[in-house]
């Protein structure tokens, strides 16, 4: 299933096929592309170059255990589609620099920018990513041992696009609902709040 958003002006290829799926397909992501998507995560620009991320990845095929300890931290409606893709994520910030240990207020920030990385990459591969702020960091830090330098920011299922009809009717609903997005002379001022910047 394609979902291919429909820009107004001419964009990226893999921007315009990316999109987050809910149905996926029982087939594990080999290690080496695993591997390529942490790659292209670790060459994200950062403030100080930081590189304040850190991503726990629980592999379905590899450890079920681990990724069902992972599954169980997200909130049930999350659970519902996300146990059957073979990868799950969390992606953890780094709240402090380590150069003089004061607070880092672009390390959520950075860790978007990354995992924005990670994605693409992984859309290239034919791989699908879907974030979640709907889960519970207080469980995942018991449940994984996050230590209190890093902060549990957000979780990601990955895999390859499966079956509309594995969904519950309500999620085949929202999976085939449209792409929605504000208006750009909603996200663009010129020079000052409110200015409209007058794109062609
Ligand atoms: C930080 C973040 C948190 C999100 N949390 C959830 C979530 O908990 N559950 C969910 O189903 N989708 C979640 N999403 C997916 C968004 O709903 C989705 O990106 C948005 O509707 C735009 O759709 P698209 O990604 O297909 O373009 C999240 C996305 C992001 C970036």
């Amino acid at each position: 299933m394609e979902k291919l958003a429909p820009a107004h002006y001419p964009i990226q290829d893999l921007i315009q096929r990316r999109w987050s799926p809910l149905a996926f397909r029982d087939r594990p992501i080999p290690m080496t592309d695993l591997a390529r998507l942490l790659e292209a995560a670790r060459w994200s620009p950062s403030s100080y170059n930081e590189q304040p991320w850190v991503f726990l990845v629980a592999e379905k095929y590899i450890n079920p255990t681990g990724f069902n300890k992972l599954l169980s931290c997200l909130v049930e409606a999350n659970q519902v589609w996300a146990a059957r893709a073979p990868v799950l994520m969390i992606g953890l910030a780094k709240n402090h620099f380590a150069h003089n240990n004061t607070v880092n207020r672009h390390a959520f920030y950075d860790l978007g920018a990354a995992v924005a990385y990670l994605t693409l990459q992984a859309m290239d591969l034919g791989i699908y990513v879907h974030q979640m702020a709907g889960f519970d960091p207080v469980k995942t830090r018991e449940v994984a041992q996050v230590p209190s330098s890093h902060e549990p920011v957000v979780a990601i299922a990955l895999g390859y696009y499966g079956e509309l009809s594995s969904l519950p009717p309500n999620y085949q609903e929202r999976e085939r609902g449209p792409r929605n997005r504000n208006p750009l002379k909603d996200i663009a001022f010129r020079d000052t709040w409110g200015d409209s910047f007058p794109l062609p």
